[in-house]
């Protein structure tokens, strides 16, 4: 199947035919079919039912599930099993059991419980995979692959078993060639940690009496970073060989950060992810006040969610993805799990479709009688009833959502690798990299304008009219490479920390910025990290507007090389010195200041002749070709630019 053929979005669901009777088969099928659906996701949880001994498989309950969908007009995705390795599996090979942080063993009983480093498990892997793709491989109903189920997820991203740790040696031993060269890159002097041997170094687990070394953190979050996306390359290989037809995707989850997923999409047809909007503001977003948590309980902040559609969309270079799972009642897994507000499932499906899905399934199509998900919802009650989100989806019109192609003037630089060190070390309660990154790009949007996040060597030959760099803390000399040739020819904006940090993880000898020294014109003077309770007054160093800025949490301070300063600090033990500084087309915003930050996007918006609107608390504007998509999160009516947007509610224009 051509899935890039499509012509407007296709809606499915996760659906479970092992969890009921397969009376129910033919009924959900046809219920599915009348509700519109053209996709069902399956079997990514089921190995013990596909061979519930070792080598003994039984697939006709497979068979006649996927036989049943085709004759209903359903297409099937087949996840692979591996995020469950059966019993059976765990008792034979106890050591393909994962280890944690604390070096302990988890145990058999939830899911994901495996070790992404054990080679008998990749083995086990390889085979399982291989008998299901010999089975549905050119099925006709078959229409593609999902690959596990959520890698990483649930603090399953960095593996600390034994056979990691060796792993962890090799890779090391591959990169550096020399312990001198590991040892001057991670700074092993500092507390006598120099390694004498390659056997000597472990994971940074369980280190005494503090933190580990952050470049070591580093280099193991790369390690295991490559050794989940060769965990997946195993599995891709296989299906590639005998599915060749069929597309091949994964599930990424809300805000994924423990591995590259930029590497880890390069071999996926298309990407996908999971959306669940409440759970996603009441659990990640921990950065959010009681007060917004409070307003948009029941649609999940537009924002956040917005924010992780165009990070997948952009992780293969701008193309449309999936929402594999989209939440379509109330969850289980957060502090709190309201019901959504009503209109909610419609309101996130379009949000999905203006941010580039081309697909959005929601998950699940009836609600668990049994076990961990007992209290997660779905499209249909455990007895069967419909729910509200059925309801709701019953009242959708695809034709409404062409996929046509997003167009964004602005593009936002996200690099996992300036995630990992800065996370270490954010010298501040209150800040971490997604903190940071989500202030610009909330900015950006509560102006009305659409984005790409990008990787920032995906900026060649670049079209955007402004770049912005949130907190991009580790350039690497290929990363420089590319801002200083982007610096020439398009505006940009960095934020704090901005190459604070070498590709291992130090300090640059000639400190921060020193990797694109000529393109900022400015030195670091110091780094403030106030406490909640704190503010720092801003105010613009030529007194053209008299506006002062309130800067929280993080300022920093510069020296003027070459640069010219355009706000400087007012107070405090900075006062006197530059804030925000201006060289050609680039500009370094060093305080965390949303009024400023606000103010200084709309000025280069101004300058660039890009069209800003300011949204109001709770209202959004999406472009999908020539289709603007109003939408109002508020559990209110809006009027908006002329607009009366009923609460929790879209528009076309
Ligand atoms: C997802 C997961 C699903 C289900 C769901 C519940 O993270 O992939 O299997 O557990 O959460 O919200």
């Amino acid at each position: 199947m051509n899935h890039a053929s499509l012509p407007c979005l296709t809606l499915g669901v996760c659906d479970y035919p092992e969890h009921v009777e397969a009376t129910q088969w033919h009924i959900h099928a046809q219920q599915q079919k009348a509700l519109g659906l053209a996709f069902v996701r399956i079997g990514e949880f089921s190995w013990q039912k596909i061979e519930p001994q070792s080598g003994k498989f039984d697939w006709q309950w497979l068979d006649k599930a996927i036989d049943i969908y085709q004759q209903a007009g359903l297409k099937v995705v087949l996840g692979t099993p591996t995020a469950t390795p059966p019993g059976w599996l765990v008792e034979r090979y106890p050591e393909i059991l994962a280890v944690d942080e604390n070096n302990q063993v988890k145990k058999f009983g939830s899911r994901r419980h495996y070790d992404h480093a054990s080679a008998i498990y990749r083995k086990e892997c390889q085979r399982i995979v291989t008998a299901m793709a010999e089975r549905y491989g050119k099925h006709p109903n078959v229409a593609g692959w999902q690959t596990d189920n959520e890698l990483g997820h649930e603090g399953t991203a960095q593996s600390y078993s034994a056979a990691s740790v060796i792993g962890f040696q090799q890779w090391l031993e591959n990169k550096y060639s020399s312990l001198d060269a590991l040892n001057t890159a991670w700074g092993t002097v500092f507390w006598s940690q120099t390694y004498s041997s390659w056997s000597q170094i472990s994971s940074p687990n369980l280190t005494a009496v503090r933190q580990a070394n952050p470049s070591q953190v580093l280099d193991f979050k790369r390690y295991c970073s490559d050794m989940i996306i060769d965990f997946q390359q195993l599995q891709i290989d296989i299906i590639r060989a005998l599915s060749p037809e069929r597309f091949i995707t994964h599930n990424f989850v809300i805000f994924a950060s423990e591995f590259d997923l930029y590497k880890a999409s390069k071999n996926l047809d298309f990407v996908a992810w999971d959306s669940y909007p409440i759970g996603m503001l009441e659990y990640f977003a921990t950065w959010e006040s009681e007060e917004i948590k409070t307003r948009y309980a029941r649609t999940g902040h537009p924002d956040l969610v917005s924010l992780n559609h165009d990070i997948y969309r952009g992780l293969k270079g701008g193309t449309d993805f999936w929402v594999m799972e989209q939440q379509c009642g109330h969850a289980n897994w957060a502090q709190y799990n309201p019901l959504p507000a009503d209109g909610a499932v419609k309101l996130w499906t379009a949000q999905a479709w203006a941010h580039g899905a081309q697909s959005v399934i929601y998950f699940r199509w009836r609600a668990s009688h049994m076990a961990q998900e007992i209290m997660h919802s779905g499209l249909r009650q455990q007895d069967g009833r419909a729910d509200r989100g059925h309801k709701e989806v019953s009242e959708l019109s695809t034709q409404m959502y062409p996929l046509v192609p997003i167009k964004a003037k602005i593009a936002i630089l996200h690099d996992y690798e300036s995630m990992w060190i800065y996370d270490q070390q954010p010298h501040n309660l209150k800040l971490s990299y997604w903190a940071q990154f989500y202030q610009f790009y909330s900015i950006v949007r509560s102006l009305g304008l659409d984005v790409d996040i990008i990787h920032p060597l995906d900026l060649t030959n670049n079209t955007y009219s402004l770049v912005i760099a949130p907190a991009l803390t580790l350039v690497s000399d290929e990363v420089a490479k590319v801002l200083k040739a982007t610096a020439k020819t398009t505006k940009m904006m960095f934020g704090p920390r901005t190459a604070f940090r070498t590709e291992s993880g130090l300090v640059p000898k000639d400190g921060q910025f020193s990797a694109i020294a000529e393109m900022v014109g400015i030195k670091l003077a110091n780094f403030d990290s106030l406490r909640p309770t704190l503010t720092q007054e801003i105010v613009p160093f030529d007194k053209v507007d008299e506006n002062q800025y309130q800067a929280k949490l993080w300022c920093e301070s510069y020296e003027l090389i070459t640069a010219k300063a355009l706000y400087h600090y007012s107070e405090g033990p900075m006062s006197g010195k530059a804030a925000v500084t201006e060289l050609d087309k680039v500009m370094v915003v060093g305080a965390l200041s949303q009024q400023l930050i606000s103010a200084l996007v709309k000025q280069c918006c101004v300058e660039l002749q890009i069209a800003t609107e300011e949204m109001a608390e709770g209202v959004r504007m999406s472009h999908r070709g020539e289709h603007c998509l109003l939408q109002n999160f508020n559990q209110h009516a809006v009027e908006f630019a002329g607009h009366s947007i009923p609460a929790v509610s879209s528009i076309i224009k």
